[in-house]
């Protein structure tokens, strides 16, 4: 066992844990944090997605020895505390799950790629989901919240920067 220190969901957080230990287990067994799921352990379902330093990742198999000093968000992340990500709003709008299971999943890797590319296509959006399966097969309604909280992003934005252009004029 060893001492490992990172951030987790914007808190500084000390695990003891054995070195090899995958952050999946931490994140479920050790912190509570039971949204990310447990789905192949092997990198290749997408249900574990969390995001280290903003870009998507496998919790099933990066360790937490080498996350030190990193910051990692989850699901229980993602809102903050007062108003839902724009694409929980947009999940919910949209009916998006079935049985649930992968939706965390599919809800941080949709995240991660509306951070790097705000007005994804259709191509961008399969290509960025790829990885990440849905055994009910709800991938259009995947990729229709996709584009639906992208364009509420877009539209949120630009009404900030009118608000920002009154202030200048007062
Ligand atoms: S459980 Fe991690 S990718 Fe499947
Ligand atoms: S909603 Fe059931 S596996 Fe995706």
């Amino acid at each position: 066992m060893a001492l490992y220190n990172l951030t987790i969901n914007d808190v500084k957080t000390q695990l003891e844990v054995e070195p090899d230990m995958p952050l999946l287990w931490a994140l479920r067994d050790i912190l509570g944090l039971v949204g990310t799921k447990y789905g192949c352990g092997i990198a290749l379902c997408g249900a574990c997605t969390v995001h280290v330093n903003d870009k998507p990742m496998r919790a099933c198999t990066v360790r937490v020895s080498d996350l030190v000093g990193k910051s990692v968000r989850t699901i229980e992340g993602l809102a903050t505390s007062t108003t839902l990500h724009p694409l929980q709003q947009a999940w919910i709008a949209a009916d998006v799950p079935q049985c649930g299971y992968c939706q965390s999943g599919q809800i941080m890797a949709a995240a991660a790629l509306l951070k790097s590319n705000p007005n994804p296509s259709d191509a961008d959006i399969d290509s960025a989901m790829a990885g990440n399966y849905c055994r009910c097969g709800t991938y259009n309604r995947i990729r229709s919240a996709i584009h639906s909280a992208a364009k509420a992003a877009r539209l949120s934005y630009d009404a900030t920067q009118r608000d920002v252009g009154q202030e200048r004029k007062v």
